[in-house]
């Protein structure tokens, strides 16, 4: 499919509380660096390179940027260069950041932070973006304890001004439940796509009848996480792109896009040509039967 003039709005909208975006948005953590991203020696990218990105994903109408203090190769910083691409950002923009994980100077995980160590982590990323406050911050969780004291001290933040609105990354519906007792959550961040985590449909159901986005993350890099996306595709994936003329990684995003209204992928690249083409997929309605075809692929 011709992509190059296909805009985000294509994908229709939806609320983050008073944030209205288009549901095709851009995650940043690509952008660093060539390669797989958050390894200690990832290869720094290009900077007019990924600074053209960005501004060619808001020129098509993507006002929906994922990103995190944590996404920074030895050069360069995915926060930094949204900074220098963007600002003064454009009104529509939100940026959705994520607090929890940090990595140390030279690119090696630290453990996650405490309550207490939020509010450092939340400013660090006021001051990369150089905002006063933060449209979206994501707890982003390890494993099934409670998240209360960290959520409550987020929450804390929210009622300070530094934040607009929150969400959680990595959760159960547990984790959700217990977050919601304690403040709005506007979205939860997961691992999910096409034959990727099939148990989360529920889940990702559930999100939309709360009114709550699922934001999905690896969803054409799949199991190829970190690294990125393979080569070829599934023989279903490829059958669904030929009658489009388009590309396995649209059919992937139009997938989650069919999920529901409040599905919002942020896929992520560094090339151009990709972001033209993911924005597209926005346009890319599936039929019935395809869908099927889809679906017995993904529980399969
Ligand atoms: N909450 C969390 O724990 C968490 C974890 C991971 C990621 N995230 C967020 O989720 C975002 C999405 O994940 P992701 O960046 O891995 O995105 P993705 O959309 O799943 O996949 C990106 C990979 O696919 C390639 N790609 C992108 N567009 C393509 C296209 N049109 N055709 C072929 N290949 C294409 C990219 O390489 P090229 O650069 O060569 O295009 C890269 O290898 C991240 O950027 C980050 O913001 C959140």
């Amino acid at each position: 499919m011709t992509s190059q003039t296909i805009n985000a709005a294509a994908s229709g909208t939806w609320s983050l509380g008073d944030l209205t975006v288009n549901r095709i948005g851009f995650g940043a953590m690509r952008l660093p660096q060539t390669g797989e991203a958050l390894v200690a020696d990832a290869v720094p990218r290009d900077r007019a390179e990924a600074i053209g990105v960005l501004r060619r994903a808001v020129e098509l109408g993507v006002n929906h940027i994922d990103t995190a203090a944590f996404y920074f190769s030895p050069l360069r910083s995915a926060n930094e260069l949204i900074s220098r691409a963007l600002a003064p950002y454009p009104e529509d923009l939100v940026i959705a950041t994520k607090v929890g994980p940090s990595r140390d100077a030279s690119g090696e995980w630290l453990p996650h932070a405490t309550a207490g160590q939020l509010r450092g982590q939340v400013e660090e990323n006021l001051r990369q973006l150089g905002r006063d406050h933060l449209d979206v911050v994501n707890l982003r969780v390890v494993g099934t304890g409670s998240i209360a004291e960290r959520f409550g001290a987020l929450a804390g933040l929210r009622e300070a001004g530094l934040i607009r609105h929150l969400g959680i990354s990595n959760v159960t519906p547990a984790h959700l439940a217990e977050a919601q007792a304690i403040a709005p959550v506007v979205c939860v961040q997961n691992m999910y796509g096409l034959g990727v985590r099939p148990e989360q449909d529920a889940f990702v159901r559930s999100c939309g009848e709360q009114g709550v986005a699922f934001v999905p993350f690896y969803a054409i890099a799949a199991g190829g996480r970190e690294a990125g996306a393979g080569e070829g595709d599934h023989p279903e994936v490829m059958t669904v792109a030929r009658a489009h003329g388009a590309t396995p990684a649209q059919v992937r995003i139009a997938w989650t896009l069919h999920r529901g209204p409040h599905v919002l992928p942020i896929p992520g690249t560094g090339k151009p040509t990709h972001l033209e083409s993911n924005v597209a997929a926005g346009a890319l309605r599936l039929s019935e039967p395809e869908l099927a075809l889809l679906e017995a692929l993904h529980r399969r």
